[in-house]
Formats: C-alpha cells, structure tokens, sequence
C-alpha cells in the first residue's frame, strides 16, 4: 500500500505507511495535492513552531503570487467566516483574536465547568445503559461535546441540532481536494451558520446574557466577521475531534482487551489512557502549512510557495520519540504526542477537551460494567478528520 488519503483501506490502516515514509522518505513531494509530506515527529513538531512557516499565505502573497490558482468566487461566503476565525490568520491578527477569547478556555476557567460536565456525561450514560446500548458514537460522544460548547456560548436548545450538520458540512472543505459538490455544501453551511449567528449575536447584543456570545457581541474591537468566524471556529473544533477521540479510543480500547481491563481495575490511570488513545489513532491526522520562506528539511528545499503536509498521525507513531509505539498503553506516563498541535495555534480548547474526555471515559467505565461491540465499525471516508461512521456496543451496568 502507498500514501493515498483516498482509499478506505489506507484510511483504515495508514500506520505501515507512516512506517515506511519515516524511514525512508521523511519529506516526500506527494504529486496529486502538490504538497511535501513530512513524517517524522521531530520534523513535524519543529514546523509546527517555525515562524517561516503560516497556516495562511494571504498576508504576504496572493494565490497567484503563489502559484496557485485563484479561489473560485462562489467559495467566497465560505472563506469569510473561516478567515475570520483565529486558526486561518497569523499574527498580529491571530494574537488579538486569541487574547480576546483565551480568558474563557484557561485551565481554571474550564475546571469550573467540569461538575456540569459530569453531570452531562452521567445523564447521557445512563439512558444508553438502561436502553442496553446502541450507537456509542451518536448517542454518547457526539451530545457531550455538542452540549458543553453550545451552553458555553449559549446557544439556545432547540437550535443545537443545527451545530452538528453544518459543523461537518464545512469540515468537508477540509479534506484533501473536495469534490465540487462537497465545496457547495460547505459554503451553505457557513452562510447558513454565519446568518444565524449574526441574528443570534445581534438579540445578545440587546439582551445579554451569561454566555461567551453576549460576551464577545459587547467588545468593539472585535468586526462582525470576526465575532462570526469565532463562534464557529468555537463551536466546530469544540467538538468535532471529541467525537472522534472518544469513538476512535473506545474500539482502540475494545481491540486491546486488556489495557480495558487495566483501566477498570485502576481508574487512576484515566488521564494517561485519554492521552494514549489520542496518540495511538490521531483524530485529526494532518495539517498543512504554506511555507513563507525557502526552508530546507533533511537536505531537500522546500521553496516559499510550497504547501507541506504535516503527518500528525506518523508523528504520533515514532519509535524515535515513543517506546514500542504501536503498542496501546493506556498508562504511559511519557507521551509527548502532537494530537493538540503545537506553536501559536496549539489547541486552545485542550484543558476543555481532556475534562470532556475523561468525564465521558470515567462516565462509562462507572456505569457499563459491560460494554462490547456488536459489530464492526466502519471508517467515514475522510482522511483529514479521521472518524468513525457509528460505534454499536451492547453496554450494561
Ligand atoms: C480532543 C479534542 C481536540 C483535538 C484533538 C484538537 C486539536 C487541535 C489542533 C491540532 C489544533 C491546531 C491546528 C493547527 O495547528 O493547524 C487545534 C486548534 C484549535 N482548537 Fe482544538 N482540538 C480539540 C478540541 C478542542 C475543543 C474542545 C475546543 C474548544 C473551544 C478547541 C478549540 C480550538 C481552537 C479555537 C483552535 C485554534 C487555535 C489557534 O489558532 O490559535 N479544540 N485543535
């Protein structure tokens, strides 16, 4: 098998080739994205920080400028809300959006929301035991996060069945070559998304309450694109990886028997668990950087213009940084993984998401004494954000 983020088997066992790219060819041109794929952690950590290196171009060269083509203009509506967002800009953009909501997501902040944490994680375990089970993914990973981020910025209840859909309808964008149809459907979503919140944010404006938008729709540095492209940046990335943290490491956990059963006899070992199982099937298994600058990595240049591709899933699975790195220890204790990112876009909500995790893992540990699969899960075609479809478990107390 060869590197290819669009085949289901690939997507399903991409960890021999990471192998073998880490050997061989830790920075190769992969030809159908025109992009160099780096491999190794080492490689991948350090560019993550290089300041030579930018999540966007657009503040100091054009698409063309770049050798790119230019964007096509119906793609306009999407592109306004993501680069609003603090993750598509670098500074000094990036560092005032950051500073004016990072007082939210500190680990004290977060720390205050975990007794509601847990009570959402107890209350949605607990209907999926008494019922015996059912889909995992749909009935317990999905409603924990979704719930959290929508009353943080305090999304009224009978609209948060809108986040989840569009939500993944604009994370389509993010794989690697949309389909046209698939560009459509993201741009829909995030003008649907930002229309709605732009109302949203106008009655908060009026009527404030206690909650992140209220908050936000009262600081006038901040455009109305910006607010909008905040919300949903907070409201996408606070749950989309979630979700598949805790399918992906709920069927890591169900194939390796007994690191569950080390887990149920030592709960003590829940945070180094929640770690490994973001390591051992990374969530979100690459990011790009545009290279701003001429770069050189283990003797190959990589010239300004150039997209690399950074394999956080490979990285995650390097003998040089991680002993016996295939193997699932849910109690290694020194696990330097790349899951959260690194540099100045290194995760902002990560003390939100590993209270999340570790309530909705010890929620279930807790209160499904059994949990088994009942049948095979199937990979979602996306590569980038790397998911299950569901995850059927029969679970009793
Ligand atoms: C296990 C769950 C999560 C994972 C694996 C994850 C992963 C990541 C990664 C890898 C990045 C950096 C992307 C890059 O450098 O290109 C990132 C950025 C970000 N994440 Fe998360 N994330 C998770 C949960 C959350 C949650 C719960 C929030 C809640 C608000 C959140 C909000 C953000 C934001 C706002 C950024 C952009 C930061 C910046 O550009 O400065 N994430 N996340």
């Amino acid at each position: 098998m060869r590197f290819d983020p669009w085949d289901p088997d690939f997507v399903a066992h991409p960890y021999r080739v990471y192998d073998e790219l880490r050997r061989e060819a830790p920075v190769s041109y992969f030809e159908p994205t025109n992009q160099w794929l780096i491999s190794r952690h080492a490689d991948v950590n350090a560019l993550l920080r290089d300041r030579r290196l930018g999540r966007s171009h657009l503040h100091v060269a054009t698409n063309e400028e770049f050798g790119r083509p230019a964007e096509p203009e119906f793609q306009e509506p999407f592109w306004r809300v993501i680069r609003a967002g603090m993750l598509d800009v670098e500074p000094p953009v990036h560092t005032r959006l950051r500073r004016l909501v990072s007082k939210a997501f500190t680990p004290r902040m977060v720390e205050s929301l975990r007794p509601r944490v847990r009570a959402i994680a107890a209350g949605l375990v607990d209907a999926f035991v008494e019922k015996g089970g059912g889909d995992l993914l749909a009935e317990v990973a999905e409603p924990l996060p979704v719930t959290v981020i929508a009353e943080m910025l305090g999304i009224p209840h009978a609209d948060r069945h809108l986040l989840r859909p569009w939500s993944a309808e604009i994370c389509g964008m993010y794989e690697l070559n949309p389909s046209l149809e698939a560009q459509h459907t993201a741009v829909r979503a995030a003008s649907e998304f930002a229309d709605y919140l732009k109302t949203l944010a106008a009655e908060r404006r009026r009527a404030p309450g206690d909650d992140l938008i209220s908050a936000l729709a009262q600081i006038d540095e901040l455009t109305e694109d910006e607010l909008v492209g905040t919300c949903v940046l907070l409201l996408n990335a606070g749950h989309e990886a979630t979700v598949n943290v805790t399918g992906n490491g709920w069927w890591s956990l169900l194939r390796n028997p007994s690191e569950l059963a080390r887990l149920r006899e030592d709960r003590s070992l829940l945070p180094t668990a929640v770690e490994e199982v973001m390591r051992w099937d990374t969530p979100l298994q690459m990011f790009e950087r545009w290279v701003l600058e001429d770069i050189e990595v283990h003797g190959v240049e990589i010239p300004r213009g150039s997209e690399v591709a950074l394999l956080f899933g490979s990285a995650n699975r390097d003998p040089a940084v991680f002993e016996d790195p295939d193997r699932l220890d849910v109690g290694r204790a020194d696990n330097p993984h790349i899951s959260f990112g690194a540099g100045i876009h290194f995760c902002l909500g990560a003390p939100l998401a590993r209270i999340e995790l570790i309530e909705s893992y010890g929620a279930l540990l807790d209160r499904a004494a059994k949990l088994e699969l009942r049948e095979e899960p199937s990979w979602k075609p996306g590569y980038i954000i790397r998911g299950l479809r569901s995850l059927e478990v029969t679970a009793a107390g």
